[in-house]
């Protein structure tokens, strides 16, 4: 079975990180996101991945071969040269799937999840379904694509970002997908189109069948900056479940290379990139440090995301602060006090 990445996306509630780093590659307790995606598909036997990307793909032919050789997997890039959306990404990478007569899976690729894989498949074959979607339960579902179903599970509407009076279930679209290939059929070649708001609905509209399967394990959408923080804590933690390729309770990680001075204070969970300094006597507390940071001494970092290359130096504060790639701090910076 292959599987395809929806990974095209800008990022645009991730910046500033996203702006040099498309949100797949960005590290995850120091794991690219994506290497976390490959760990789980091929977990389920799936060792040939087609990552759909748009925005920034140098980055990704960079990246993605040399974590593929690693982890002894296929992929290849399908390359939007026009943004396409989720179903116009989805419809490009109709050559690599031109010869499949079985389902596959398709991923967002800001998802991290323990799904039941085999369940899933499963249960689409024992529906003869078109479409199984992967669903989970959230409290607040106004940022996601709510997806009600009936009794048996098939679904009946989707409503994409509900307003306060469409949340009418706790059910949302987990962006975990099993598609029969016939469906490339369904959907124009080269034209930009939603995947959830347009793809879906037409599909149901003409008869498709489609169905959800609600997973009840870890669930996240690495989607905005806090989200980005916690899924970085429960990978640290070992909270992810088959994904704990990293962290078993810790609450602090250093990347490879990286030195801490003398007297650094770790509080809370810390995570730390490779080839960092953290200078003398300084105090780290509930953050994550991007790789190639140089922190000088006395400095004090707290409940913070500091990005790559980043220089802080001497005697400086940086509190509840998001600090882009290659930010310079200089000595005695600190938020205003009465
Ligand atoms: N190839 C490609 N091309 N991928 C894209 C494009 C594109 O033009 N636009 C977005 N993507 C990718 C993103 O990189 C991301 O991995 C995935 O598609 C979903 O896009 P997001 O922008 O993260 O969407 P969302 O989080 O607001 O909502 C989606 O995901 C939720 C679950 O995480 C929807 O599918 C919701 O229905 C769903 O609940
Ligand atoms: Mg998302």
């Amino acid at each position: 079975m292959k599987a395809l990445l929806l990974s095209g996306g800008k990022g645009t509630r991730l910046r500033p990180f996203t702006l040099t780093t498309p949100k797949p590659l960005l590290p995850i307790a120091n794991i690219p996101l994506i290497t976390w995606q490959f760990e789980f598909l091929r977990h389920y036997g799936i060792t040939e991945i087609i990552v759909g990307v748009g925005y920034k793909p140098e980055s990704f032919k960079k990246t993605v071969e040399k974590i593929a050789g690693k982890m002894k997997i296929k992929t290849h890039l399908s390359i939007e040269n026009t943004p396409l959306g989720t179903g116009g990404g989805f419809r490009n990478a109709y050559p690599f799937f031109k010869e499949e007569t079985e389902p596959f899976v398709v991923l967002n690729g800001d998802v991290i999840g323990d799904f039941n894989l085999n369940q899933i498949i499963a249960f689409h074959r024992e529906k003869g379904a078109d479409i199984t979607i992967g669903l989970t339960k959230i409290n607040n579902p106004s940022s996601y694509g709510l997806i009600i179903t009936d009794s048996n599970m098939g679904v009946k509407k989707f409503i994409e970002k509900p307003k306060t009076e469409e949340i009418v279930c706790d059910t949302i679209n987990a962006g975990l997908y099993i598609f029969t290939p016939e469906i490339f059929s369904e959907i124009p070649a080269g034209k930009n189109i939603s995947i959830e708001k347009e793809v879906f609905p037409a599909l149901l509209k003409n008869g498709k069948k489609i169905y959800g399967v609600i997973h009840n394990g870890y669930w996240v959408d690495v989607g905005t900056v806090a989200k980005y923080k916690q899924t970085n804590f429960d990978a640290l933690e070992g909270k992810t479940g088959i994904y704990s390729i990293r962290g078993q309770g810790d609450n602090f990680l250093a990347g490879d290379n990286s030195v801490l001075k003398e007297d650094v204070q770790i509080k809370g969970r810390v995570i730390i990139g490779n080839n960092c300094v953290v200078g003398n006597g300084c105090v780290l507390e509930e953050s994550i440090i991007m790789n190639n940071t140089i922190i000088r001494d006395r400095v004090v970092i707290k409940n913070s995301v500091v990005g790559t290359d980043v220089a802080i130096e001497n005697d400086s504060v940086i509190d509840n602060m998001i600090l882009a790639d290659k930010s310079l701090v200089r000595p005695f910076t600190q938020p205003m006090r009465d």
